[in-house]
């Protein structure tokens, strides 16, 4: 059975950073209860790989604590996708010895990509660091913890071609009750030339479907009323099992999921160009609640910069790709991601990029600028030779363009009516809820009398380049958007 807790897996909680803590009681409570702190950075994977090591911790007798200062065990969920993010876990573990000083038998892991991309080195340049752990190696966690507090550091980075974690309930960090993350699968094959994910997280393997549907069987039963399903490249789901019975693609595990109760919204993240498939596009029209957004990343709108990425597709394709989702999905929200600056990129292929941004209006997008990665494809058969000042201009220069196209779609907004999952109270007002839309529309709106996990029908009147501002229409309509998904 799936646990829910309210607490740990935040960022940055410093709040009680200054608060006095004796090795004294400390020491007591552990005696008691040994508590954890995890912090995570980086994707929603890694997101979710912390709900399951949560499940490791607590089914060994460990409970979770939001203070990093009153832990017997403080672990770093790790990302390495850009320089920036090591850089800020850095950062991090030179609060984290902080701890260490009030409470030297603290243990410090080091958890997920960074992990696996330094392993034993980490040992070696953070030396508060016990604990070196590989995203296929949380099992092991419990004997890690072992040794550690017999003084013993230690590392392990296997990577692994099955584990999936399959049969590891995730204990809920941070729920809100409604959405939730289930990862389907693991690692990624694609080898696009600047990312260190194929090298942090190994080869790609999917999940016994039976377990994701049984997942997500029981978040509804729990009162969630969203689940989004998790990989580096969804799409390329693949479900062989080894005693014959069915094999599952992505488009059937969506079906599957979809079918567990119409009151269920079922998103997914992330997809891949070249492998989104029209059949896919097909279950998601065919399901009222699987929910029409796709975040489809670009990286770049030039077909030359697409072939040194080995991103595998041209802009041609992805325009026959976007052109077929809003003929076969319309109004369906497109995201994406985008790298600027990338190796060789000339003032005519970043142009490309802008132009598929005007071609394509996408509804929102991650932008980057290009970092290189130690070990990957890019870093060993190119020059990072762009300067960092005309890669920050570059950066500059599609942020402000999609915000532009933001706040033009955006104005297109007021008066349409949106079926909108409550999912939270807004920061703003106590008496405003947000949801998103369908199409990840974030849609702000007064309380009323709904409640968090109810759909409502939602009119847009006011906007901004990201939020939508609405006015619920017809109370009633709740009930009847829940018997009209009966
Ligand atoms: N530099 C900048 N951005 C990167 N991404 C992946 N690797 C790099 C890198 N080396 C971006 C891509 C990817 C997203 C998750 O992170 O846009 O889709
Ligand atoms: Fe990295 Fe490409 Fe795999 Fe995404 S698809 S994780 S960008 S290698």
């Amino acid at each position: 059975m799936q646990e829910t807790l309210d607490i740990s897996s935040i960022m940055h909680d410093e709040s009680r950073q200054g608060e006095a803590f004796t090795i004294k009681q400390v020491k007591s409570e552990k005696e008691g209860n040994r508590q954890f702190y995890i912090e995570s950075y980086g994707c929603a994977m890694n997101f979710s790989d912390s709900e399951i090591i949560a499940a490791i911790l607590i089914k060994e007798g460990f409970k979770a604590t939001r203070h990093f200062m009153e832990a017997d065990l403080i672990l770093v969920n790790t990302c390495s996708i850009r320089e920036n993010a090591e850089q800020r876990v850095r950062q991090r573990l030179t609060e984290f010895s902080k701890a260490k000083k009030q409470n030297p038998s603290a243990i410090i892991g080091v958890l997920g990509c960074m992990a696996e991309r330094l392993k034993s080195k980490f040992l070696e340049e953070e030396k508060i660091v016990d604990i070196v752990l590989g995203p296929d190696a949380y099992r092991d966690l419990p004997v890690l913890v072992a040794r550690a507090e017999d003084g013993q550091r230690s590392v392990n980075v296997l990577l692994s071609r099955e584990e999936t974690y399959a049969d590891i309930n995730p204990v809920r960090l941070n729920s809100n009750g409604i959405t939730a993350f289930i990862s389907i699968m693991r690692g990624c094959n694609n080898m696009c030339s600047f990312c260190v994910v194929p090298f942090t997280r190994g080869r790609e393997r999917s999940r016994d479907p039976h377990s994701i549907v049984a997942e997500a069987t029981d978040l509804f039963a729990k009162g969630y009323r969203e689940v989004t399903l998790l990989g580096q490249n969804v799409d390329s789901y693949h479900w062989q099992p080894g005693w014959g019975g069915e094999t599952y693609n992505f488009a059937k595990l969506l079906e599957s999921v979809a079918k567990i109760n119409p009151l269920l919204r079922v998103r997914f993240s992330t997809s891949h160009p070249k492998d989104i498939t029209d059949e896919v596009l097909h279950t998601m029209a065919a399901h009222h609640n699987m929910c029409k957004h796709i975040h489809l990343p670009v990286q770049s709108g030039s077909s030359a910069v697409l072939k040194r990425m080995n991103r595998t597709y041209d802009r041609e394709w992805y325009l026959e790709r976007v052109e077929t989702i809003r003929k076969l999905l319309p109004g369906c929200g497109i995201t994406t991601d985008i790298i600027t600056g990338f190796c060789g990129e000339t003032d005519a292929e970043h142009s490309d990029t802008l132009s598929m941004m005007e071609t394509v209006k996408y509804n929102m997008a991650y932008m980057f600028s290009y970092s290189e990665r130690p070990g990957t494809p890019a870093a060993k058969n190119f020059k990072d030779d762009v300067p960092v000042a005309l890669k920050a201009k570059r950066l500059s220069e599609i942020v402000d363009l999609q915000h532009q196209h933001q706040q033009e779609l955006h104005s297109l907004e007021p008066g349409k009516v949106y079926e909108v999952l409550a999912e939270g109270i807004s920061k703003r007002s106590k008496e405003h809820l947000f949801g998103r839309t369908s199409e990840n529309k974030v849609i702000i709106f007064p309380r009323n009398e709904v409640q968090l996990g109810d759909y409502v029908y939602v009119q847009v009147k006011e906007f901004t380049s990201a939020t939508l501002f609405g006015e619920i229409i017809n109370l009633n309509s709740k009930s009847e958007i829940n018997r009209q998904h009966k």
